[in-house]
């Protein structure tokens, strides 16, 4: 799904037609190239059904480097940062890298439990940020409700707290039932100043490129845009963002035949692809372990599993490392904030054909039967 030709073709009009400009080689501006940032506010716009501003864009280096820089600026050591429970794996690692202290919120269907939120609030814990992946969240598939989204705010606005919003997921939305593409978290902000909002290229073109976006308040892109490391580094990944514009700008046709940039028939082909890999892995998960619960998501790369009969996953996976079984999952565990999540499995339907996730719902069945009998 790695689009190769894409970023062939962008490469070569960047930089191999006679009008290629040799500046986008040197140090950038702090927030990125303006026409990028126009084209990039295009494209959320057409995504997300969202009006969106270039003024309220700048370029990143991806939601990871965004994790650690914007915690770092609003957090300091020992600071309490709120968390969905569970969480994305590998920001554990960033926050207690910064030295925060991540306490855990529960999971609903319709995203984070905000009356938890509220009565944690009103004990009178200092709260410096909410670290949320609202929309198609990793590891669960949920996606925290609008009407959520506006609380958590005045939550944040009444607290004096920020809101960082990783939405990685943001545009792989599947579309089921008619539903409404999400729309981000900043969104819900209204001129607050409360929420930044950080999205990525690597789910849709590669992580490879490491680039990204930030959509905050002018204020906070221009607090981000201070920072040292854009300053002195002229901007974040400059060269991918020059070479990838060509994918976000509108085709140069006849005006009678305004056409999309290729970033979306591009898109369009993973939303595609991954829903019919979604459907494919749900459906397996269905016809060989009926009855157990689980969400199917609408969109974004996961699936939340309950193994049956209460194993640990952590157990399964040591067992399965142990017999060298070719099956991948990660352990419910190993994305719990405060709360422990032993039975359950995430499993990504993002990197596999159809027939290869249902042989895999097979051998998960097969390895649970060998895990039980090497209990017996
Ligand atoms: C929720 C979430 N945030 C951040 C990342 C990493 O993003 P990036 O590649 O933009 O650094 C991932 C990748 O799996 C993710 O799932």
């Amino acid at each position: 799904m790695l689009p190769v030709g894409r970023i062939a073709d962008a490469l070569q009009q960047q930089w191999c037609s006679p009008e290629a400009d040799p500046f986008a080689l040197a140090y950038g501006s702090a927030k990125g190239p303006a026409s990028f940032l126009a084209d990039l506010s295009a494209f959320l716009q057409r995504r997300t059904q969202a009006p969106t501003s270039p003024n309220e864009l700048m370029v990143s280096n991806g939601n990871s480097g965004m994790l650690d820089l914007v915690t770092r600026m609003v957090c300091k050591r020992g600071d309490t940062v709120l968390a969905e429970d569970p969480t994305y794996f590998l920001a554990k690692g960033i926050f207690a890298d910064v030295g925060v202290q991540l306490v855990g919120l529960r999971m609903q269907p319709d995203g984070l439990d905000v009356e938890q939120l509220e009565q944690y609030l009103q004990t009178g814990q200092k709260v410096s940020m909410l670290y949320s992946v609202p929309i198609y969240h990793n590891p669960t598939g949920i996606s925290l409700s609008s009407a959520k989204m506006a609380k958590v705010v005045d939550l944040a606005e009444k607290y004096n707290f920020v809101i960082l919003s990783d939405e990685a997921y943001l545009v792989l939305h599947y579309g089921g039932g008619g539903s409404l593409p999400p729309k981000s978290f900043f969104e819900y902000d209204k001129g607050r100043g409360r929420v930044i909002s950080i999205g990525s290229f690597s789910k849709i073109l590669g992580p490879g490129l490491r680039l990204g976006w930030v959509n905050a308040s002018a204020s906070w892109i221009q607090r981000i845009s201070e920072h040292p490391i854009p300053e002195s580094g002229g901007g974040y990944s400059p060269f991918a963002a020059a070479s990838i514009h060509f994918l976000l700008k509108q085709p140069k046709l006849a005006p009678s035949a305004p056409a999309l940039p290729p970033i979306d028939s591009h898109l369009d082909h993973l939303i595609n692809t991954y829903r019919s890999r979604c459907s494919a892995l749900s459906a397996a998960l269905r016809a060989t372990f009926p009855g157990t619960p689980f969400l199917e998501p609408q969109g974004g790369y996961f699936i939340w599993f309950p193994l049956p009969h209460d194993i640990n996953a952590d157990d399964l996976l040591k067992f399965s490392r142990s017999i060298n079984y070719p099956l991948k999952f990660l352990p419910g565990n190993w994305c719990g904030t405060t709360s422990t999540h032993g039975p359950y499995i995430r499993l990504a339907f993002s990197f596999y054909n159809e027939q290869e996730l249902k042989e895999g719902v097979s051998l998960l069945h097969s390895l649970i039967s060998q895990y039980q009998a090497s209990k017996q």
